[in-house]
């Protein structure tokens, strides 16, 4: 379903992922087009992120005899999204991992220094317990991303990924030099930035095409 660089970049290249995500680029997809797509992307994402999520032993009994079956607990999952735009993530990953855990990062981009800023920050209890999913459909300087993940490495998580439906190669760079040990998943690497920060070819403003702001 998936190939993986050596630098734990996994691009989702699945043709349903693929096909899906071209549709959201076209610039005369309509909000609640790209709102659905975003959505469905996110849940076949979801599979390929959780593969290697630790599975535990639970006893059952079918129609026809008692068997240790395997599960996983869902609510040692904590999906974070990078507000706005993350949250377009949320209902697709929450389809798969239904019992995970939301947490929230609030960061604005300096409009000069393209810098974040912190402005909200809301997590569940016992995070040393639980396994992070970052989520923000654009990985583009990877200010936002690597800020974000300084944050919640101060609450020491079993783990973090980090999702996103688009990265840019300056985005995944500066991720993997700050934070080596976390894995990146997108269904593209597209060109460029450009001058304004913007991911080229990208898909524009992903806050404003889920949310029907521009
Ligand atoms: N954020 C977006 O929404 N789009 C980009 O291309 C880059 C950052």
């Amino acid at each position: 379903m998936s190939t993986t660089t050596p630098a734990k970049v996994t691009v989702i290249t699945h043709p349903l992922v693929q096909h899906k995500l071209t549709l959201m680029r076209k610039k005369e997809s309509s909000t609640n087009s790209f709102r659905r797509l975003l959505g469905e992307l996110s849940t076949l994402m979801a599979y390929e992120i959780t593969r290697d999520m630790p599975l535990q032993d639970l006893e059952i009994e079918t129609p026809m005899e008692k068997m240790t079956g395997k599960v996983i607990d869902g609510k040692k999952q904590v999906l974070v999204s990078i507000l706005r735009a993350g949250n377009g993530f949320l209902d697709g990953m929450l389809n798969v991992i239904p019992g995970a855990r939301i947490g929230h990062i609030g960061l604005y981009r300096d409009p000069e220094t393209l810098q974040p800023v912190e402005y909200y920050f809301k997590m569940p209890s016992e995070m040393q317990e639980r396994d992070i999913i970052v989520v923000d459909p654009m990985l583009a300087t990877g200010n936002s991303a690597v800020a974000a993940v300084e944050r919640l490495k101060q609450l020491q998580p079993r783990s973090i990924k980090f999702v996103c439906l688009l990265a840019a190669p300056e985005g995944v760079a500066t991720m993997q030099k700050m934070h080596p040990d976390v894995p990146i998943f997108t269904a593209a690497i597209d060109r460029e930035l450009n001058d304004h920060g913007y991911i080229m070819p990208g898909l524009g403003d992903a806050g404003d095409r889920i949310f029907g702001t521009k």
